[in-house]
């Protein structure tokens, strides 16, 4: 499959569940902006069958080669990033993976046992794995609140699944808002909530990356208990400068990463 269909298929799945990003994705095109992702965030877990490298593979086959690795010891994740060889427009793909060992032996079970229900036709096939959806069948409410007190991620995965966690937004790419700041006012101007963990825009011109993003969007979910509220996938930008030779920066920043990952923090009281 070529990574155009692998993004297509993600952005689908995506653009349906999460309004704010489609919306957002219309008004800029209304503006009359061509709208070119600067990256793709998938998350999973460290384990063998389904870990980043697995999820990798697809692009790897399609032309993507891996560029670079993170470390976030405070969510115990670990990630990489990959680049296409040849195409500078495509999006770069961002893959995390949580660290299972590093939590509770209550949690690496619970996830063990998630991973147990992945048919196999899933396992053997990265390709439609990454846009499956929740391939562990209805989710417990219970097991989630347990899952979340540990690890937001986890939680996530466990009610989410596989699909994209966000898209990025190239602000470089925009024409007449040419700046974070710029795109941040425009969107809270239309009624959208910004993620304002340690300020609205993440990074600075040292770090020649900067990024902002929407505050998860709240989503009914259907639980064995019930259908449940609770934050679901955000949408990102991204803006991106030159080093001294003039190339712009292609990695990404942990700190900045490691805040924006709160978008989707959810606290059971507040909901
Ligand atoms: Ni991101």
């Amino acid at each position: 499959m070529g990574y155009q269909q692998l993004i297509a298929t993600l952005w689908q799945q995506y653009s349906q569940e999460i309004t704010a990003a489609r919306k957002i994705h219309e008004l800029f095109e209304r503006e009359g902006e061509t709208v070119v992702n600067d990256h793709i965030a998938l998350r999973t877990f460290d384990d063998p069958r389904v870990d980043v490298d697995v999820l990798a593979t697809p692009f790897v086959k399609a032309g993507y080669v891996e560029q670079g690795h993170y470390h976030f010891p405070a969510k115990h994740l670990f990630a990489k990033y990959y680049v296409h060889a040849h195409d500078v427009s495509a999006p770069k793909i961002f893959i995390s993976e949580l660290m299972v060992h590093q939590f509770s032996e209550w949690l690496q079970d619970a996830v063990a046992a998630l991973l147990a229900a992945i048919p196999e036709r899933l396992l053997n096939h990265p390709d439609q794995l990454i846009s499956c959806g929740v391939p562990w069948g209805v989710p417990s409410y219970a097991i989630y609140e347990q899952l979340l007190a540990e690890s937001q991620y986890a939680a996530w995965m466990y009610a989410f699944g596989y699909r994209a966690n966000h898209f990025t937004v190239s602000v470089n790419h925009l024409k007449k808002y040419p700046t974070i700041e710029r795109v941040n006012q425009f969107l809270k101007q239309q009624g959208f909530t910004l993620n304002s963990e340690n300020g609205e825009v993440k990074g600075t011109l040292v770090d020649r990356l900067q990024q902002s993003s929407t505050m998860a969007e709240k989503k009914q979910v259907k639980f064995q208990e019930g259908i449940c509220e609770i934050p679901s996938c955000y949408y990102e930008f991204a803006l991106r400068y030159p080093d001294e030779q003039g190339v712009l920066y292609q990695g990404f920043v942990p700190a900045s990463a490691d805040k924006i990952f709160e978008s989707t923090h959810h606290d059971p009281k507040q909901s």
